[in-house]
């Protein structure tokens, strides 16, 4: 059923543990058109601190689109977006920088990061013993725990993800998704994340919103 796209918001109440249920990510798109063709109609939608959203829709309806303007790297579009500032991606592919060791590929984004709380990270995503090697020499399933460790060592209050376990193996998608809700639930950012895998927005989310149409408008 299309329901009210106001009705996607996050209601402002207490959450179960009195934590403030306040969004912190307010959406609030009027239009998204790449050149003549309208990708966007009117998206509002809002994310609380310790809320997970998962977006699902089909392949080329605007799902990326979305995110990239959520995440601030797309300024081309109408309407406005509220986000707080600590903020971290995970793209769909791991774009770790090559030629940086594990350690280096978490510490240059997060230079406030020391070492020791690198390595524990690390450690928590099953890379100790890896800080010194290249990305290359690690395994695809590597590559994306990397990326996790990344996104989470900046204890972030946003977090954007865009297929983060896609073409992953069911069993090191499953050890991925646990992984994942366990750095949630101890970091509680505001989550936004794409996937086209409807069991893993069931397993992580606490809301599912669809992306419909040309040009594509929100069902919650
Ligand atoms: N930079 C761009 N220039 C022109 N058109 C673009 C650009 N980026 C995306 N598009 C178009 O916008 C539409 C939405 O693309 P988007 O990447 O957001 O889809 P998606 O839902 O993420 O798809 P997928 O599930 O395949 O990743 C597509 O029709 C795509 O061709
Ligand atoms: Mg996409």
């Amino acid at each position: 059923m299309m329901r009210d796209l106001a009705m996607a918001d996050t209601p402002e109440r207490p959450g179960p543990a009195g934590l403030s249920r306040k969004p912190v990510i307010r959406v609030d798109i009027r239009s998204k058109s790449f050149g003549a063709v309208r990708v966007l109609q009117e998206i509002r939608f809002s994310v609380a601190r310790g809320e997970t959203v998962a977006l699902l829709g089909p392949s080329g309806i605007g799902k990326s689109t979305l995110l990239r303007i959520v995440a601030g790297l797309d300024p081309a579009f109408h309407g406005t977006v509220t986000r707080p500032d600590r903020m971290a991606m995970v793209f769909q592919e791991p774009t770790l920088l090559p030629w940086r060791s594990v350690l280096d590929n978490l510490r240059l984004i997060h230079p406030d990061v020391s070492e020791d709380e690198a390595r524990v990270i690390l450690h928590r995503v099953g890379l100790q013993g890896r800080e010194t090697a290249y990305p290359r020499t690690l395994s695809l399933g590597q590559q994306r725990r990397l990326a996790l460790a990344r996104a989470f060592v900046g204890q972030p209050e946003m977090l954007i993800m865009d297929e983060p376990f896609v073409s992953l193996d069911a069993d090191l998608s499953d050890a991925m998704l646990s992984l994942t809700e366990e750095l949630i639930a101890e970091t509680r950012p505001a989550t936004l994340f794409v996937t086209h895998v409807r069991a893993e927005a069931e397993r992580l989310a606490d809301r599912i919103c669809q992306l419909r149409g040309h040009p594509a408008a929100l069902i919650a």
